[in-house]
């Protein structure tokens, strides 16, 4: 069988989607059809979820329904046998490892694990949107020696997740950009590890497995862990006077730009300039712009030496670090929305749903006799 294939998969078509439209060459990207630039000024990020899952925009009422459960402690706090589990983990353990591992227990603790129905399915997703922030602000809380911060019902998912993290309730503008980073990193077409997701879903496997195939996939560097990557290229480069020199010196070794270049975007990724402008105002706040002004000099120089254009990974770590995120919680942050992703391509997959298996280009050996060891 002799076929033309394209490494990566890349723009090959496989399946259809009704969640999520990327136009590459414009830098647009659409939620369900609303563009993200009017979802950012105007929605929030449960309302996304909701929009993510069920393809419209909720009533007032189907809202306040959907905030409800998502905010209930009953599906935010998690069950204390899996906290005395986490209890055993090395605290050297990164939060995207505690993420896999824990995500993967809720599943033995979830009365609908193996129920595969839409309303099952549903209901597992508002439990798990619910949940990974409560894992990801225990297990920082638990590597320190902190005892866990319980969830507050009151507060929305964004403020929710700043106030467990540090105990102390979040300012207006935290929440505000914590709230724009979910709803930017809610979805974005078969991307690695949505894709990873819908290869296990379309096994007929459950959400759990697919999502801890999600979690699995975004951890590497060339996708969601480049939000991190972006952080230690900050504080390997110091001061903004540095950047110029620092990020000449690395293209010219070849190096790979962490947080720039992107499968489908030909022009700036259009997450990029939210991100920008909340690490800006962020870093204004708490007194310290250097960060910011540090990527921008990295922007100029690498999207005029090299054509390739900042992705949603550059500036988003200098908004969470001027919040006080460690940075080995970016990634889990990133997790964190795009579980309603995942979750939606999860149902898309199972609603209309064949097994997704391609095809290798065999170029092994050729048929050999079997050599005895006595022989060899
Ligand atoms: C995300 O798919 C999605 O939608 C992902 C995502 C989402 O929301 O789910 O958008 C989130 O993962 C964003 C991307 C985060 N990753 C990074 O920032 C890592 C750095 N970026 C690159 O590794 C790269 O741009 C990829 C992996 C993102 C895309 O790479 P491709 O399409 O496989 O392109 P490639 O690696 O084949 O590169 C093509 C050329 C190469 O030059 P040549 O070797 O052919 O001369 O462009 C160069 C590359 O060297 N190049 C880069 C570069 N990205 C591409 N050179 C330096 N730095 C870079 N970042």
């Amino acid at each position: 069988m002799s076929s033309v294939f394209k490494e990566g998969l890349e723009d090959i078509v496989v399946s259809t989607s009704e969640i999520c439209f990327i136009d590459g060459r414009e830098g647009r990207l659409l939620y369900r059809g609303y563009d993200v630039d009017e979802l950012v000024q105007h929605s929030s990020f449960e309302e996304v979820v909701y929009l993510l899952w069920n393809g419209t925009l909720p009533s007032r009422k189907d809202l306040e329904a959907h905030v409800k459960a998502l905010n209930s402690t009953a599906n935010r706090k998690l069950p204390p046998k899996l906290v005395t589990m986490l209890r055993q983990l090395p605290k050297k353990t990164t939060p995207m490892e505690v993420l896999r591992t824990g995500v993967s227990a809720l599943a033995a603790f979830d009365p609908d694990a193996a129920d595969n129905s839409r309303e099952a399915t549903t209901r597992k997703a508002i439990r798990l949107t619910a949940q990974m922030p409560t894992l990801v602000a225990a297990w920082e809380r638990l590597r320190r020696g902190k005892t866990p911060v319980a969830p507050n019902p009151k507060l929305s998912l964004a403020g929710n997740f700043v106030y467990m993290l540090s105990g102390k309730k979040p300012t207006d503008l935290a929440t505000k950009t914590f709230d724009v980073a979910l709803i930017l990193h809610a979805d974005h077409e078969f991307n690695a590890s949505t894709f990873a997701a819908r290869v296990t879903a379309a096994t007929l496997s459950d959400l759990h497995s697919a999502i801890v195939s999600g979690i699995g996939a975004l951890k590497g560097p060339l996708h969601g862990g480049a939000n991190e990557q972006v952080m230690r290229m900050v504080e390997q480069i110091k001061t903004p006077e540095r950047a110029d020199a620092w990020i000449r010196k690395a293209l010219a070794d070849k190096a790979r730009i962490m947080g720039f270049g992107h499968r489908v975007y030909r022009v700036e990724d259009p997450r990029a300039k939210h991100l920008r402008r909340l690490a800006s105002e962020l870093g204004k706040q708490v007194g310290n712009t250097s960060y910011v002004k540090i990527l921008d000099t990295v922007a100029r120089v690498v999207t005029e030496e090299k054509k390739i254009y900042p992705n949603v990974d550059l500036y988003s770590g200098a908004a969470y670090a001027s919040m006080g995120i460690p940075t080995d919680e970016f990634t889990p942050i990133f997790a964190m929305s795009r579980v309603a992703g995942w979750a939606a391509h999860v149902l898309e997959q199972h609603a209309h749903n064949r097994l997704i298996r391609p095809r290798a280009e065999y170029t092994g050996h050729a048929r050999q006799q079997y050599v005895p060891i006595e022989r060899r």
